[in-house]
């Protein structure tokens, strides 16, 4: 509702003070001292890590602000009422999140990014920048390609010659890659839709493959039923040999496969496939290779760790989120193709408003060609300002202190009689559950109840906040070290926190 209509001129002021550079000024400094307080106080190990409260009232409390501006009289608001209400905004919102720079942020793979980037990116956001064609983004799309070539040689693509982009989350990543694959491995699809005749070619993925995967198969029209779970090893790792019997099977079936997809690592326990040995088979069997390396594939940047990838720059694509392991808010992923004219392959497709023949050279910095995105937010300022204020070795240092938590964590847990490690950590996701005494010998479904319990009052209370997930169909704790703040201290509170709830509940 809006009421009756403002005169132009009452139209034209309030525009001008929404525009005003003054009033921008004033309130980013509001904004500046503010996250400054924040960030002190919740880095610091302050306060509550989620505030939780119910959806409904959180949704209820978001709504009455919509009724609250100093506009709603259908005057102008006066910079005064502005900035009151910009800070109590302000407060609200700091109030009411989750606080994932709190070292006792210990839960999914959304990091505490560098606060820093957030600079960069609100450049990006303040002037609007965006991309679809080289024109409407210069530097925007300069950025884009100097990261995605960084990158991917610190990853193993040889420099110069491969192709990348940066797409809006590591799902939209993966579908544009199976996308490429599905077009490369059936022809005519893109143009012609799917033959109705049998055999439905297949997409053979980890059995631990994000969920990702599966929806791009039912988006990209295979059907999700056509998705192959790769057998795994013990350590949970898609099994090469399984995986050359399968390729085997499904071709004796006359069974195309659009790609296999690997994972590096896969969600659950953060597990690293043998990559090199699945590029041999994929070769063997001439099949798309593609790896979701949304979360692991920062290792590459990593010393120590870098031998996690061996054999990712074999593969024909794959995916890395800097949103994740490279510390920069949420949403930058990559997408890379060992072959650069793959590129082209996954949207066939010419718009001629905005690819301008007059200019051919030129569309090949359109990333619009190459995304499923027109418009697209200047998603690598964060990334790109990161690295020119610190250089690569940051992303190798968060990789190396928090896969180190992880062992902490691991060596904690092994030497607890009432805590069972699930595996042992190639990075910094570690699974587990706590079996106190009295539970020893209680089913495993009560085991995992007990720990989904303890979970959900641990994050509603807010002393820490982790996972959930399923091993083998039974409830377990899920931790993933992804806020390099955190200190062994930390970890020797978080099982003191569980031990506590656990008792509590027991007695109850
Ligand atoms: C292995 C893997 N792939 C893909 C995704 C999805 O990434 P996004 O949340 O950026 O869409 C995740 C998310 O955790 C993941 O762990």
């Amino acid at each position: 509702m809006t009421g009756k209509p403002s005169s132009l001129e009452t139209a034209r002021q309030r525009i001008a003070a929404a525009y005003s550079p003054d009033l921008f000024g004033t309130l980013a400094g509001q904004l500046a001292s503010t996250l400054t307080d924040h960030f002190s106080r919740v880095e610091s190990n302050s306060g509550p890590v989620l505030n939780w409260t119910p959806p409904t009232d959180n949704i209820a409390a978001a709504e009455s602000w919509l009724d609250r501006s100093p506009a709603a009289d259908a005057g102008v608001p006066q910079p005064e009422e502005l900035q009151q209400q910009f800070a109590r905004c302000l407060e609200t919102m700091l109030a009411r999140g989750n606080n994932l720079h709190s070292p006792r942020y210990l839960g999914h793979q959304v990091p505490a990014s560098v606060p820093l980037a957030a600079l960069f990116d609100l450049i990006g956001s303040a002037t609007n920048q965006v991309m679809a064609i080289y024109e409407m983004g210069p530097w925007a799309t300069a950025v884009e390609r100097a990261v995605v070539e960084r990158v991917g040689t610190q990853l193993g693509l040889p420099a110069g010659n491969f192709a990348g982009l940066i797409t809006h989350g590591g799902s939209l990543a993966n579908l544009t890659a199976l996308l490429t694959a599905r077009n490369v491995a059936l022809g005519d699809a893109w143009e012609a839709g799917f033959p109705q005749e049998q055999p439905r070619p297949v997409l053979v993925a980890h059995s631990d493959a994000h969920y990702c995967i599966t929806r791009a198969a039912g988006v990209l029209g295979l059907g999700t039923r056509q998705v192959i779970p790769a057998p795994l090893d013990d350590r949970r790792r898609m099994d090469p040999a399984k995986l050359d019997e399968l390729l085997a099977d499904l071709r004796g079936q006359g069974r195309q496969v659009v790609a296999v997809s690997a994972c590096a690592c896969a969600t659950p326990i953060g597990a690293f496939d043998p990559l090199n040995d699945i590029a041999d088979v994929c070769e063997k069997h001439d099949v798309w290779m593609h790896v979701d390396a949304a979360h692991g594939g920062a290792a590459g940047f990593s010393e120590q760790h870098r031998h996690l990838l061996d054999g990712l720059a074999r593969a024909d694509s794959f995916i890395c989120d800097a949103h994740k392991m490279m510390f920069v808010p949420a949403l930058c992923a990559f997408v890379f193709y060992r072959n650069p004219v793959h590129r082209f392959e996954t949207f066939r497709q010419d718009a001629p408003y905005l690819f301008d023949p007059s200019a051919p050279g030129l569309a090949d910095y359109d990333s619009g060609l190459t995304t499923v995105e027109c418009t697209k937010r200047a998603a690598a300022y964060g990334l790109w300002g990161l690295w020119s204020l610190f250089g690569p070795r940051l992303f190798a240092d968060m990789v190396d202190v928090t896969f180190e938590l992880g062992r902490q964590l691991y060596n904690r847990l092994v030497d607890a009689p009432d805590f069972e490690p699930l595996h042992a950590p190639e990075c910094n996701i570690v699974v587990f559950r706590h079996i106190p005494e009295e539970l020893r010998d209680a089913a495993a479904a009560t085991i995992g109840e007990f720990n989904r319990r303890i979970r959900r009052e641990l994050i509603e209370s807010g002393e820490f906040y982790i996972v959930q997930t399923n091993i083998d169909g039974v409830g377990a704790l899920r931790v993933t070290l992804i806020n390099p703040l955190t200190e062994e201290q930390h970890l020797d509170r978080l099982l003191g926190s569980i031990r506590r709830i656990g008792s509590r509940l027991l007695e109850g």
